[in-house]
């Protein structure tokens, strides 16, 4: 494995991180599958595991939570996250001083950890001022509950103004971005997040890197019975039509000609940028965690890259 910092942070991730979202809680997955998959990662090195509050509303923290009790808890680097409505009352959601209060000890209890490494805000609040979530995420800071803070999916001149902010009142400054990246998303993130981010010391860790595994060629033949577009419709609706299964197909020429997995070759893709600090997969089996954590190893030529521009452009 390899680790990389967080920005311009001094805390380094594994370059390849373990996302909670839709695979873990006891609705999803047996604690005995979970706990493979998890001690699997950890296993390989992986070292950052992200969740958020919403994931199975509360249970993938738990789950995920149980298994990483057991180890150390400074070779691990948990995050969190705080916005999408958690009931429906009316202050129970967003990023207003009294959510992100409330919602940092019921993360904690839930993962059953004093602290998180990270805590991202899971989207921009149009109805918060910016200034009001910025200090309380700096009061969290402060209070020992978090060490750093991020964003996810939000725009470029929203990072630029929470930079600003936090500049201008001399408050914890947020250290990572969390977009969405991958050979099948990726305008918004070259165009708009990295030349946002990166010159004001925010790391990427992208998700759904594998484009909810569309990425990994498993659709070649159709929809698995096990397989997440056979459980989640809706993914399948985004992902699998007949220019991206063309460019999948396309792809594994270059995968093959590397002797690498596809899986490998667009985490690796991903990863070519300094720009991203770590790509969160999900995973519902240990050995999808071991041919993915492959990938932190892998540097791709100019050749490879251009090869690949190609094959997207198409
Ligand atoms: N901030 C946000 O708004 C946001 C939104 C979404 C996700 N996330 C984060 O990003 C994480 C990852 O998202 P994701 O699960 O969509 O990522 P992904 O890595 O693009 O897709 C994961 C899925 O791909 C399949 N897969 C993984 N490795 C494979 C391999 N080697 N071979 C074949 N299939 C493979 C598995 O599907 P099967 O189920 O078919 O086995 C797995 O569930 C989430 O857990 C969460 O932490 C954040």
């Amino acid at each position: 494995m390899r680790y990389r910092r967080l920005g311009d942070a001094g805390v380094k991730v594994s370059a390849v991180a373990l996302g909670g979202w839709i695979n873990f809680g006891e609705s999803k997955t047996s604690t005995d599958a979970a706990r493979a998959v998890v001690t699997r990662a950890y296993e390989q090195g992986v070292n950052f595991f992200d969740l958020a509050d919403i994931y199975e509303r509360g249970d993938a923290e738990k789950q995920m939570g149980a298994v990483l009790r057991e180890f150390p808890r400074h070779t691990l680097v948990i995050s969190s996250k705080v916005f999408w409505p958690m009931s429906d009352d009316v202050n129970d959601r967003g990023l207003s001083r009294k959510h992100i209060f409330e919602s940092i000890d019921k993360s904690l209890a839930r993962l059953g950890t004093d602290y998180l490494d990270i805590y991202f805000c899971h989207r921009h609040d149009p109805e918060t001022p910016v200034e009001e979530t910025a200090r309380a995420m700096d009061d969290l800071i402060r209070q020992g509950k978090i060490l750093y803070w991020g964003t996810s999916e939000w725009r470029g001149a929203q990072l630029a103004e929470v930079y600003d902010v936090c500049e201008r009142y001399g408050l914890h400054k947020p250290k990572t971005e969390q977009p969405q990246y991958s050979m099948l998303r990726r305008d918004l993130v070259e165009e708009e997040i990295i030349p946002a981010a990166q010159p004001r010391g925010i790391g990427l860790v992208v998700w759904s890197p594998l484009a909810q595994g569309m990425l990994s060629g498993k659709y070649d033949g159709g929809v698995p019975d096990d397989s997440r577009f056979n459980r989640e419709t809706w993914a399948r609706d985004q992902f699998l039509n007949a220019a991206n299964a063309a460019k999948v197909r396309a792809i594994k020429t270059i995968a093959d000609d590397l002797r690498i997995s596809r899986s490998q070759l667009a985490l690796a893709w991903a990863l070519r940028t300094p720009a991203v600090s770590s790509v969160i997969v999900g995973a519902t089996r240990p050995a999808q965690i071991d041919e993915n954590v492959g990938a932190a190893e892998i540097d791709l030529s100019a050749e490879v890259i251009t090869a690949i521009d190609q094959v997207l452009a198409a």
